[in-house]
């Protein structure tokens, strides 16, 4: 039978960053991450299954509003992605997939998490499968994209870093509701980042400081789970840039060399920094991407958003803040 369903899956944004692997496939990571789901950053995903054994088809939303046929470094990956839930559930046919951010895609905002999340739960749907949120961040993870497994849930979430052949799925820390923290990101250059997060998860082991941060990163979870549970910012902000900042370290002593950061990126920096000076508790932190996540409470975010807009380099500011997990819903894009 054939089936259609659409998912809208969140973005994440990590305070304890997944970065390097134990091993690439099976997708282990090295160390247990943590992140909260955001709400606006989100992927829109419409799967159609149907019976004929043509060619998959995948078309994205473009800027001029249409559904294209994207380039094939983006097809590929969720190529192998239905081919992987078509084998799991045993059927034939072929899929029809189009998509659509609510945000710049490969930038640093976790487009791959939320993209594949929502394209693991609109596949399963149009296939007639329920998946539970753990098995849905098991699968989502499967496409390579490590972060996808957080943002199956929402509110805070932990994947931990299981050993052998250990299952690993993310678990909620905390639900949305928990803690109402805003992130307001400053975009500072949207275009598709030099070097791909599974290179930089390769790499990482080359960099002298990797065992270095990994021997910090016991004390550093506790802190940001026990922080997630006091709701204290004050606690949580100098941890969560702390890792920011290692994440970049080890990406930039890594060999070769990988540089996420712009120079706006540190002009967002400074200017995090001044906030924080003149009382406002405001924290700082980057994926894999050149663009600033700023962390606050919801009557800071007005007045960092202002001043992050004003700084020469900042292209746009997003208001975002935590957000709930992936969810079917009616709205087909096609
Ligand atoms: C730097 O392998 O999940 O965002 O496919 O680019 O989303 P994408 O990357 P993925 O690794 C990204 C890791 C990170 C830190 C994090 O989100 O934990």
């Amino acid at each position: 039978m054939a089936g259609k369903a659409t998912a809208v899956a969140p973005a994440n944004i990590a305070f304890i960053k997944y970065w390097g692997v134990r091993t690439l496939d099976p997708l282990t990571p090295a160390n247990p991450s943590i992140s909260m789901t955001l709400r606006r950053c989100q992927t829109r995903t419409t799967v159609e299954h149907r019976q004929d054994r043509g060619p998959d088809e995948v078309l994205l939303r473009t800027e001029d509003g249409r559904l294209s046929p994207p380039p094939e470094s983006f097809v590929e990956p969720v190529r192998r992605h239905v081919e992987r839930i078509r084998s799991a559930a045993g059927c034939g046919g072929s899929f029809r997939v189009a998509t659509e951010n609510s945000f710049p895609a490969a930038a640093g905002l976790a487009s791959s998490a939320s993209g594949f999340t929502a394209l693991s739960l609109a596949a399963t749907r149009a296939l007639g499968l329920a998946l539970a949120p753990g098995e849905l961040s098991r699968l989502a993870c499967r496409s390579g994209s490590g972060s996808a497994a957080r943002s199956a849930l929402g509110g805070f979430v932990e994947w931990p870093a299981g050993e052998g052949d250990e299952e690993l799925h993310a678990i909620e820390l905390a639900p949305a509701e928990h803690w109402e923290l805003r992130d307001v990101i400053a975009l500072v250059d949207v275009g598709t980042k030099p070097v791909a997060s599974v290179e930089g998860h390769r790499l990482a082991r080359t960099s002298p400081y990797f065992q270095t941060r990994l021997g910090r990163l016991g004390a550093r979870l506790g802190a940001v789970r026990q922080a997630i549970a006091r709701r204290s910012l004050d606690d949580l902000g100098p941890v969560l840039e702390e890792e920011a900042i290692d994440l970049h370290l080890i990406a930039m002593s890594s060999r070769p060399p990988i540089f996420y950061w712009r120079p706006a990126t540190l002009e967002v920096l400074d200017e995090v920094r001044r906030l924080r000076n003149g009382g406002l508790s405001a924290w700082a932190t980057m994926d894999a991407g050149p663009n600033v996540h700023v962390i606050c409470a919801p009557d800071a975010a007005t007045r960092v958003a202002q001043r992050l807009a004003d700084l020469p380099g900042v292209m746009s500011v997003i208001h975002d803040g935590v957000g709930q997990g992936p969810r079917v819903v009616s709205e087909h894009l096609f």
